[in-house]
């Protein structure tokens, strides 16, 4: 990784995987680091923009960061957290990537990646679309799948058809296509290690 990637890596630290989620900046990160060598897209955006991508959850109290996963929670309440963490998530882009002083011109693009990762319902680049599916990729990892199956109480096969019914090939889901297959590979893996595990 580029040294001013590692800068803002240390900086953001304190701000991450503040939703029970540990391991998804370092994860996700990983991922677009694997779809950068697969796929086209500037690694000088993408790269800060993943690890910066959520750390606004840090700003929100802990009730509004679980709400998320609350089943009672209304889809409007949701959505006002989503945008909460992404707001915050900019304001903390932003002043990170000033620290380092990064390349100016890369901070708006980084920022507006950043502002609707979670929101977006179209692609605005491949850049963003590599950013949001290295983040969906988080829900394949071993760490992630086990994260879910705890948190909803899915059963394997549940969570399983699940990703792959309703994830993977669901239409504007992934942008990439190497993305695509790297879940399934994932998936495939999770699905070894499950077999393994209860034979
Ligand atoms: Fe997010
Ligand atoms: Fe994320």
């Amino acid at each position: 990784m580029k040294k001013i990637f590692e800068e803002i890596w240390k900086l953001a630290l304190p701000y991450q995987d503040k939703r029970d989620d540990k391991g998804h900046a370092e994860i996700t990160t990983n991922y677009a680091v694997q779809l950068l060598k697969l796929e086209k897209a500037n690694e000088d955006v993408v790269v800060p923009a993943i690890i910066l991508h959520d750390t606004g959850w840090s700003q929100l109290s802990s009730k509004d960061r679980m709400l998320i996963f609350n089943h009672q929670a209304t889809k409007k309440q949701k959505l006002t957290v989503r945008y909460k963490h992404q707001d915050a998530g900019v304001k903390i882009g932003r002043e990170i990537l000033e620290k380092v002083n990064y390349p100016s011109e890369l901070i708006p693009e980084i920022l507006e990646i950043i502002s609707q990762h979670d929101t977006r319902k179209d692609f605005i680049s491949s850049e963003d679309g590599l950013v949001r599916d290295a983040d969906k990729l988080w829900r394949f990892s071993k760490t992630g799948f086990d994260a879910d199956i705890i948190r909803n109480r899915f059963d394997f096969w549940g969570l399983y058809d699940k990703l792959k019914e309703h994830r993977i090939e669901k239409d504007g889901f992934f942008y990439f296509k190497q993305a695509k297959k790297l879940a399934y590979k994932e998936l495939e893996k999770r699905k070894k290690e499950y077999l393994r595990e209860t034979n």
